[in-house]
């Protein structure tokens, strides 16, 4: 049958950076405070509107580079964002800015899982011979829901992009396994949620209108949720793919805060040089942390082809899965 190769990368971050100390003159917090807590030193911040298609595009030309191919090359384009510059999608604008014109394009939402979610996604249509080249990209600018004056979550967050090619192969298959968890019974630990008022708009017809919040988080829960449920699900995916913790060369987990990647990294018993971490200096961008992440260890030679990465996104929904993923 077809498989999956994975042949390019890319990322784009906006070059407006925001450090802990300039936090620290905004809301009652410290550089210390922050850095021991989440191992988040800066941010990157998007100020332009429309930025969230540009950065997509702009990670998503690296990618299709790497993999030489042409924008025009693409059957499909996932868009894993929940920061659309446009709530009816913005991926049809990432396929203009691209020049992809036969490409189909759409949004694909699943938090800080979105991105493992559209890689999993791609691999069907790649999979059932519907479409052989595929881009996912992961991309959000959270900086526009954050509530700038609360300290428990303005300083978690960063924006950004990163992309990868995902192409049909005849000699192998590098989405060696994955599992996906959903769980709405929890959803009001994380979120971002729609608050309209009542109004009639005649006599008797009664509708809602209003605008979407700040992002609210309950940072116990969702520390909680992630350390007991990412190492599960790693496992799971890993034994699909007849593998075990052992057999991997690099760990890769959604940037949300370095604790919670160490204490993923400990239950599984795998060793801090084998973990993939840039949080330090994105802090969390949510459906792009994992394709920034794997694209800047691409670039400086860290992962080499044939590396086994177990790849994890977690997050708000809630929702959760691992990809396990060759390159
Ligand atoms: N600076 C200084 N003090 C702070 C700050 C801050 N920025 N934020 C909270 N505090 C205070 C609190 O008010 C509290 O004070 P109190 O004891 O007087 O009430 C104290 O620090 C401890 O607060 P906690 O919220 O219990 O702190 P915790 O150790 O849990 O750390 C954190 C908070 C970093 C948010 C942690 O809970 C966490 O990392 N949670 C996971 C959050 C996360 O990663 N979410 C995103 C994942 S999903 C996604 O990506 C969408």
């Amino acid at each position: 049958g077809v498989g999956i190769a994975i042949t390019g990368s890319g990322s784009a971050t906006p070059e407006q950076v925001l450090s802990n100390d300039d936090l620290a003159m905004m809301v009652d917090t410290s550089d210390e405070w922050i850095k021991a807590r989440t191992g988040i030193s800066r941010r990157h911040l998007a100020p332009s509107s429309g930025s969230l298609s540009q950065l997509s595009a702009e990670a998503g030309l690296k990618a299709l580079a790497m993999a030489e191919l042409a924008p025009n090359d693409l059957d499909l384009i996932l868009l894993a964002t929940s920061s659309p510059d446009d709530l009816f999608g913005s991926a049809c604008q990432v396929q203009r800015l691209l020049g992809a014109s036969r490409a189909v394009a759409f949004d694909l939402t699943a938090a800080c899982s979105g991105f493992v979610f559209g890689l999993v996604t791609a691999a069907q249509y790649i999979r059932t011979g519907t479409y052989r080249n595929v881009l996912v990209i992961g991309a959000d600018i959270l900086s526009r829901w954050v509530d700038w004056n609360d300290r428990g979550t303005c300083i978690l967050f960063g924006d950004g992009a990163g992309a990868v090619v995902c192409q049909a192969s005849e000699t192998g298959d590098r989405l060696l396994g994955f599992e996906m968890c959903s769980d709405g019974t929890q959803n009001s630990s994380l979120n971002l949620a729609y608050q309209g008022q009542e109004k009639f708009i005649n006599t008797k017809s009664e509708i809602t209108q209003g605008n979407y919040q700040f992002i609210t988080m309950n940072g116990r829960e969702v520390y909680r949720f992630a350390v007991a449920k990412v190492p599960e699900v790693i496992e799971k995916a890993l034994y699909r793919a007849n593998l075990s913790a052992a057999d991997l060369d690099w760990l890769l987990l959604h940037q949300a805060n370095q604790r919670i990647i160490d204490a993923v990294a400990d239950r599984l018993k795998i060793k801090s040089e084998k973990v993939i971490s840039n949080v330090c200096e994105y802090g969390n961008t949510s459906a792009a942390s994992i394709p920034i992440a794997l694209d800047e260890a691409i670039r400086i030679g860290k992962v080499k082809d044939g590396d086994i990465i177990a790849t994890s996104g977690f997050g708000a929904g809630l929702s959760w899965g691992s990809a396990i993923i060759q390159w």
